[in-house]
């Protein structure tokens, strides 16, 4: 096992109507002027901005909103926030929506923090944040675990670039998870959440060793719970049980509980599928279930523990003398099958977008920009792996 450090400061409050503690939390973390971040619709349709606003009025905390936020946020509302929130002496950030308005806040509060630097410049790998302004959430789709991670993706909507920065700076002070709030997602939306959970824990689980088996069984309790409640809510969205346990997965997944120990992980999957995004604004986690399993095959070879590993304990497949590779590939062949049971694609064809062999070399050429060269730990990709795993995938 390797040594970590694990760093989990957001404070979780779960349940039933908790969004109407979010002014006394606010207090609580030293706000007192608080820019309310959301994205297009729902959350006002569904009165959730409403009951917010009403909240931080109770607690007496000035507020200005900005919507429009939208999915693989985009960098020119992030300016667009800057600069409200600087003509309004803004000094904490409250985002009420999902893993795209939580990265949009936390854009405008490193921007907050450093304003004679350009944001951009995070994002582009040019230097590294000074410090960044309080955030928190209203998470309103389980997904992206922005919630409680360190992470903040946004696309430049000019160049079409998605990219990552990653600083615990901007790790949420607290977070309201009330399961109520994500029953009004279209189907697609809590799929897509769904594989997006299971493909952060899978990230961190297909390594090259140093796991601990805590850790390990935590992943894979993770992983099976995912799988079966995200069957339930395929057939029954309204059910609360469900929504739950898939919500507070969405966040364990993805604040670094199923890394500790192990060698930091893969996410050779998550970089393929962000430049997906930055090219076809695809959905994140229906990208990904678009891509792993070409991913997979590409790379089970030279990560043959896990893959058998994860087809016995995650995926249920029986050791019947059968031999490695073949218990692996018949893991792999489940998850797919399982991606389809829940209207998740496993291909880009299916992920309804057809990039042309000139496009599949730009989206190669920028994801060995965006990683720094190479990418992963079950095998280390270059540009050329990932190009062929782009046509795998196609
Ligand atoms: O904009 P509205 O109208 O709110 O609609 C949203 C949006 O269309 C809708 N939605 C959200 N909650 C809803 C709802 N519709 C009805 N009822 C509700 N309760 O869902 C759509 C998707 O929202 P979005 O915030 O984009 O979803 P998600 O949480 O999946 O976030 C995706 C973004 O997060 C990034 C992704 O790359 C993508 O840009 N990620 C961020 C990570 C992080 N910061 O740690 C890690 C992830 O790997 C991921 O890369
Ligand atoms: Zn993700």
């Amino acid at each position: 096992m390797f040594g970590f450090t694990y760093f989990a400061p957001t404070k979780v409050v779960f349940g039933k109507d908790t969004e109407k503690q979010a002014g006394a939390l606010v207090r609580a973390c030293g706000g007192s002027r608080v820019l309310v971040h959301y994205g297009g619709s729902s959350a006002l349709k569904s009165g959730l901005i409403g009951r917010v606003v009403k909240s931080l009025d109770e607690a007496g905390i000035f507020h200005v909103e900005l919507g429009g936020v939208v999915p693989n946020p985009h960098l020119g509302k992030v300016r667009e926030g800057i600069e409200l929130a600087k003509q309004n002496d803004i000094d904490f950030l409250l985002a009420v929506g999902g893993g795209s308005v939580i990265d949009s806040a936390k854009a405008i509060a490193y921007a907050l923090a450093d304003p004679d630097h350009d944001v951009w410049e995070l994002f582009q790998g040019k230097r590294s944040a000074v410090g960044c302004f309080p955030v928190a959430s209203i998470l309103t789709i389980a997904a992206a675990g922005s919630e409680m991670s360190n992470s903040c993706v946004i696309t430049n909507e000019l160049t079409g670039e998605k990219r990552a920065y990653n600083d615990d700076l901007a790790r949420p002070r607290f977070a309201v998870m009330n399961p109520d709030l994500t029953k009004t997602l279209p189907d697609y939306q809590t799929e897509s959440g769904c594989a997006d959970i299971m493909m952060h824990t899978m990230e961190r689980y297909f390594t090259q060793g140093g796991n601990m088996e805590l850790t390990d069984e935590i992943a894979e309790a993770v992983l099976r719970t995912v799988m079966k409640y995200a069957k339930i809510l395929h057939a029954d969205p309204q059910n609360y049980e469900a929504r739950a346990e898939v919500m507070w997965a969405s966040s364990l997944a993805h604040n670094d509980l199923t890394g500790c120990g192990n060698d930091g992980g893969d996410f050779a999957t998550h970089m393929l599928e962000h430049e997906m995004g930055g090219m076809f604004d695809v959905t994140h986690g229906a990208g990904l279930a678009a891509i792993w399993p070409s991913w997979a095959r590409y790379v089970y070879k030279e990560c043959m523990p896990r893959f058998v590993r994860y087809a016995i304990k995650v995926m249920g497949v029986k050791d019947e003398g059968q031999g490695d590779e073949q218990i692996a590939l018949e893991g792999i062949a489940k998850m797919e099958e399982f991606y389809r049971s829940i209207g998740m694609p496993t291909n880009m064809r299916e992920l309804g977008i057809t990039p042309t062999e000139e496009q599949i070399l730009e989206m190669a050429r920028s994801c060995r920009e965006a990683c720094g060269g190479k990418q992963g730990s079950a095998k280390v990709l270059y540009e050329e792996d990932m190009a062929n795993i782009y046509r795998m995938a196609l």
